[in-house]
């Protein structure tokens, strides 16, 4: 691997590799034992779109492996004022060791890529968001155990987050029951790559159908960065599909829920569900930090 740009850039073997790292460098942190495994290497994080979780976790990550970290805003650099995305991403990779960019659309990832000569990690594009569903994993193993096996319901969107979900679950035997309004069903060719995976994915309209059975619920806004000027149609398309109390009893009884963050508390989601004993969401966002890292030492060491 090297770029990061898609989980299919990433096999079910390597998958492994970096949740069994992550975990190692959880437990070394929780007893204060942070190695500096890297030196003089710099991550640079170009974000086009907003960040709290993603921008802090790969900060703190670099810092605690012993490199350094740059953030830029697109809109404040030359690329504001028209420098190309080919020359900018060439530039870069003389200063750099690492992108990690979070873009409008994904086909800047792919110059970012093509034009570097250095690893380009996608922080989240209108297509995917293959870190978050490192830790995702990294957090179902921890409360569920063995992936294989497990049944996802996707309740919402059909968005970036769901897509990595689908190929996430894909690469490791985590079957998917994906439940949107019409019109906002994933990816196609997404799904398409999924069952070449060897996923078992199911789309459906109907989210009880969904969450029958389910050991794991995850929704995400009903309204991304970049939707904000379908939010009264998509308000309305998506009231039926909120993660309440009621569509929890549907599942398994120790299911349980993810949110990626940053929730719209009483829109795809409850206050009760997302502060409630099932909740992982926190796990979720922690987990963001030793996922990172351990990618980080994969394309850098
Ligand atoms: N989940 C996630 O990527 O959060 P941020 O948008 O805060 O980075
Ligand atoms: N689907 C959301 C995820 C935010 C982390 C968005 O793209 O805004």
């Amino acid at each position: 691997m090297k770029h990061l740009l898609s989980l299919k850039d990433l096999t079910r073997n390597e998958i492994i590799e970096i949740l069994d790292t992550s975990s190692e460098l959880k437990e070394d942190r929780k007893k204060g034992e942070l190695r500096h495994h890297l030196r003089d290497k710099t991550l640079l994080l170009l974000f086009e779109k907003k960040s709290t979780r993603t921008r802090i976790s790969f900060e703190v990550a670099m810092s605690e492996i012993g490199g350094n970290s740059i953030y830029l805003n697109p809109a404040d650099t030359q690329l504001g004022r028209g420098e190309t995305i080919t020359d900018t991403s060439k530039v870069i990779s003389r200063y750099v060791h690492a992108i990690a960019a979070r873009v409008n659309d994904h086909q800047t990832l792919n110059s970012l890529a093509e034009n570097s000569t250095i690893p380009v990690i996608n922080a989240l594009s209108d297509l995917e968001h293959p870190c978050q569903l490192l830790a995702d994993l990294m957090t179902i193993r921890e409360h569920k155990g063995d992936l294989k096996g497990l049944t996802l319901a996707w309740i919402g969107d059909g968005n970036n987050v769901c897509n990595s979900t689908i190929l996430a679950c894909s690469l490791t035997g985590i079957k998917t029951r994906i439940a949107t309004p019409r019109g906002y069903e994933p990816n196609q060719q997404i799904v398409a790559d999924g069952r070449m995976l060897g996923g078992d994915i199911k789309l459906t309209h109907n989210p009880t159908e969904a969450v029958k059975d389910a050991d794991i619920l995850y929704t995400d806004v009903w309204i991304s960065m970049g939707d904000e000027k379908e939010r009264d149609q998509r308000l309305k398309d998506f009231a039926p599909y909120q993660v309440n109390r009621e569509l929890l009893e549907g599942a398994s009884n120790d299911a349980i829920v993810l949110h990626c963050l940053p929730a719209h508390r009483g829109e795809e989601i409850t206050d009760e569900i997302v502060d409630g004993p099932n909740s992982r969401v926190l796990d979720q966002a922690e987990n963001r930090l030793h996922t990172e890292k351990a990618l980080l030492l994969k394309l850098l060491k």
